[in-house]
């Protein structure tokens, strides 16, 4: 039988090994038992003691409870590792509702779309109905039925693009004053938002394809005077309680009289400079342009079956990326197709 010193050695040997090979509490509890238990390896070690002489049996003792005392402290300690690795699992696995949340990515209505949505509620809050048309248009819708035969010079100035020998993308959205008057009688109301394409050069003010509102009203009695206070109106609506608007005379084969229609700059307000500076936007002339309007030409009238001599109306069509670029005070119009969110998400 191998001498205490040597078989107290092996057990705290044995001990060492499976304690440190454990990794939860219950197991560890095993090992304990199965060690410093009382029906354990130590007790029977302890019992072993009665076997040797008298005088060797309280150095014995001593030895063996010296062997409890350090493996007692590597039990502690391996538990206090195994707790703490607990509870760092358990800190990995919970949710701290103190962390600072991650910030959702919404999306927002881009500018443009804004715009159009803002004037179509100005109007449709003053009783205009929202209409929309195809963007491809026979030649009739586009021209012919706005007086504007096909050998008439302004077919110059759209310059569209063709996609058959009477079907073109249209490149404004008043072929809707024909398909609206055509459909319903006086009084008539409606607003049409829209895409037109144009073989412009793009440029900071031209893109080929862009937006416009096109706006109708006929019915008796309709005026100048009716057409300038609703489109005052949509200017304080759009750019804010200080806006004017100016008519310049101009020509549209399909209004008489008409006008271009400018409003006062929104980036200096109408003073011609910002900061001792002059007016980037409006280059000092304290007012920027939006679109044409005018009265309802009498042959458009006619050909879309109502008698001038009864009705009389107006129309107007701006261009919705250009009253982007002045709500928002936006120096380049291709800023509003170049896809940079950094941009959109500025005037979100
Ligand atoms: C017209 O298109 C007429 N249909 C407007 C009208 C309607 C007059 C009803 C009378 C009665 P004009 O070609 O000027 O007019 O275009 C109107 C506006 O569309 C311009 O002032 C501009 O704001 C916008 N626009 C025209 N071409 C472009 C383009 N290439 N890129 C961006 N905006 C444009």
């Amino acid at each position: 039988m191998p001498d205490l010193a040597e078989q107290l050695r092996e057990l705290e040997r044995n001990f060492a090994e499976e304690v440190d090979r454990v990794g939860d509490e219950q197991a560890l509890e095993r090992v304990r038992i199965a060690f410093l238990g009382r029906q354990g390896e130590v007790t029977a070690v302890r019992r072993s003691i009665g076997t040797l002489p008298a005088p060797e049996r309280p150095g014995a003792g001593k030895a063996i409870n010296d062997v409890v005392a350090a493996m007692e402290t590597r039990l502690e300690m391996q538990r206090q590792r195994i707790e703490s690795q607990t509870f760092a699992a358990e800190l990995s696995a919970s949710i701290d509702v103190t962390f600072p949340a991650i910030p959702a990515t919404t999306g927002a209505i881009h500018p443009v779309r804004r715009v159009i949505a803002d004037a179509c509620a100005y109007f449709a809050r003053h009783g205009f109905a929202i209409v929309v048309g195809p963007e491809a248009e026979p030649d009739y819708y586009n021209f012919d039925a706005l007086n504007i035969p096909s050998d008439h010079p302004a077919r110059e100035n759209f310059d569209s693009f063709w996609i058959g020998e009477k079907l073109l993308l249209r490149p404004h959205t008043s072929p809707m004053q024909i398909r609206t008057m055509q459909q319903h009688r006086p009084p008539i109301a409606v607003i049409a938002p829209g895409k037109c394409f144009r073989r412009d050069a793009v440029d900071a003010r031209h893109l080929f394809q862009f937006h416009q509102i096109e706006g109708l009203l006929v019915a008796e009695g309709i005026h100048f005077g009716h057409l300038k206070g609703m489109l005052t109106g949509l200017c304080r609506e759009l750019f804010g309680p200080d806006q004017s608007v100016r008519f310049r005379p101009s020509y549209f084969p399909f209004t008489e009289p008409s006008a271009e229609v400018d409003t006062t700059c929104p980036k200096c307000r109408g003073t011609g400079s910002v900061g001792g500076v002059q007016c980037g936007m409006c280059g000092g002339s304290t007012w920027i342009e939006l679109g044409g309007a005018g009265m309802v030409h009498p042959n458009v009238l006619r050909e879309a079956g109502h008698d001038p001599a009864r009705y009389s109306g107006w129309a107007f069509g701006f261009g919705a990326e250009r009253l982007g670029l002045a709500r928002y005070e936006v120096d380049d119009i291709r800023r509003f197709v170049d896809s940079d969110l950094d941009f959109v998400a500025q005037l979100a």
